[in-house]
């Protein structure tokens, strides 16, 4: 049987839809990869559980960062199950769980299987929907996947892990806890920016990241004072930002922002909003005129006439959230191992090259 959703194209859809995804399915059996939000479940969704659970196998058992162990054990209730149909209903994490279960689905062979081809004539018959319950990450549009294996990151990315269908719903949003809006929400604002100014950008992206960051822009301040509308709103900016990515990737204030975000225990939205404005201003210093033009089409969406003016009112955001950076015991120390975590692959498509010394005196500003 074809993937009855295949077509979908990774369309937008409202909670109220899911129950004709899932007539369109009709899946024998299907999954739900889910966090701490089945209990939050939103209604309509409940409503087809409660009618399906005897076709469904809730799998909940990862963790935040998710291991590959814990995906294993997935695939295993997946392939048990013969399942057709996997719903993500969660953070970025769940997305990815969701993602890599129908990833690694009819490998056969002992090696690991993130480093093996794909088996693309079972998994294209694998129909995903994906409900994120954070407003960030972009997950639920994205190729790319997270996982960890003996504690090393495991970039996966592939075109079939793009769920066929997203579902946003707000409600899910009103029990989160404002540091995670805050974090997701600066993820989104700062994923938007850097797949503008990424050498990888193209019209389509530009245009994502527009949308992104004008929605981003114009809402903030009503999301995080709990406005039901503007959370449907930001929930489309930050899947706007993540359809952005998905095309160019992220960028150098990314690429600096995971070891900050590990040393010291933050979020990561809140990690790459530390080090988005010293990599912004550097890179005006080194710009070219092509390029200074990119930053003050970026700026007319902060709303501001120029990238100077622009970073002023994210640094702004930043403040008003209550946002600052960590304090280190051992700056010395600690910046040597920030300077040498940075991964020279995620600086390709930076428009701006930066060395050792560069990237050291940025991290010197942002533990200032
Ligand atoms: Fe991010």
């Amino acid at each position: 049987m074809e993937r009855a959703l295949k077509k979908c194209n990774n369309l937008i859809f409202d909670v109220e839809d899911f129950e004709k995804l899932y007539f369109l399915v009709s899946p024998k059996k299907w999954m739900l990869v889910c966090d701490k939000s089945f209990d939050f479940l939103p209604t309509q969704i409940k409503k087809i559980y409660d009618m399906h659970k005897n076709n469904c196998v809730v799998f909940s058992d990862f963790e935040s960062n998710p291991k590959y162990e814990s995906v294993l054990a997935g695939l295993k209730l997946f392939d048990d199950n013969q399942c057709t149909l996997i719903v993500a209903i969660g953070g970025g994490s769940t997305i990815d769980v969701a993602k890599c279960i129908k990833l690694f689905y009819g490998i056969d062979g002992r090696e690991l299987l993130f480093k093996q081809k794909p088996n693309y004539g079972l998994i294209s018959k694998i129909n995903l929907i994906a409900l994120p319950t954070t407003a960030g990450t972009g997950s639920e549009s994205t190729k790319h996947a997270v996982i960890y294996h003996n504690g090393v990151k495991q970039s996966i990315c592939d075109n079939e892990i793009i769920p066929d269908a997203v579902i946003l719903d707000s409600s899910v949003l009103r029990g989160l806890p404002i540091i995670h809006k805050k974090a997701a929400l600066l993820d989104a604002l700062c994923q938007a920016c850097e797949s503008w100014w990424s050498n990888d950008s193209n019209e389509q992206s530009v245009f994502y990241s527009e949308l992104a960051i004008l929605g981003i822009i114009d809402q903030w301040e009503l999301y995080l004072s709990g406005d039901e509308n503007a959370a449907y709103r930001i929930l489309k900016a930050a899947n706007y930002a993540g359809k952005a990515i998905n095309i160019t990737k992220t960028t150098a204030a990314h690429a600096m922002s995971y070891k900050l975000s590990s040393m010291y225990n933050i979020p990561h939205g809140i990690a790459v909003a530390l080090c988005f404005p010293v990599v912004w201003e550097h890179m005006i210093m080194k710009a070219d005129e092509k390029l200074l033009k990119v930053f003050d089409n970026i700026s007319l969406c902060f709303h501001s006439c120029d990238s100077y003016s622009a970073i002023s009112y994210f640094k702004h955001i930043i403040k008003e959230m209550e946002i600052v950076s960590p304090k280190s015991e051992n700056m010395e120390e600690d910046i040597k191992i920030l300077v040498d975590s940075v991964n020279p692959e995620r600086l390709l498509n930076n428009p701006i090259k930066f060395d050792k010394n560069e990237i050291r005196y940025m991290y010197e500003e942002i533990l200032k």
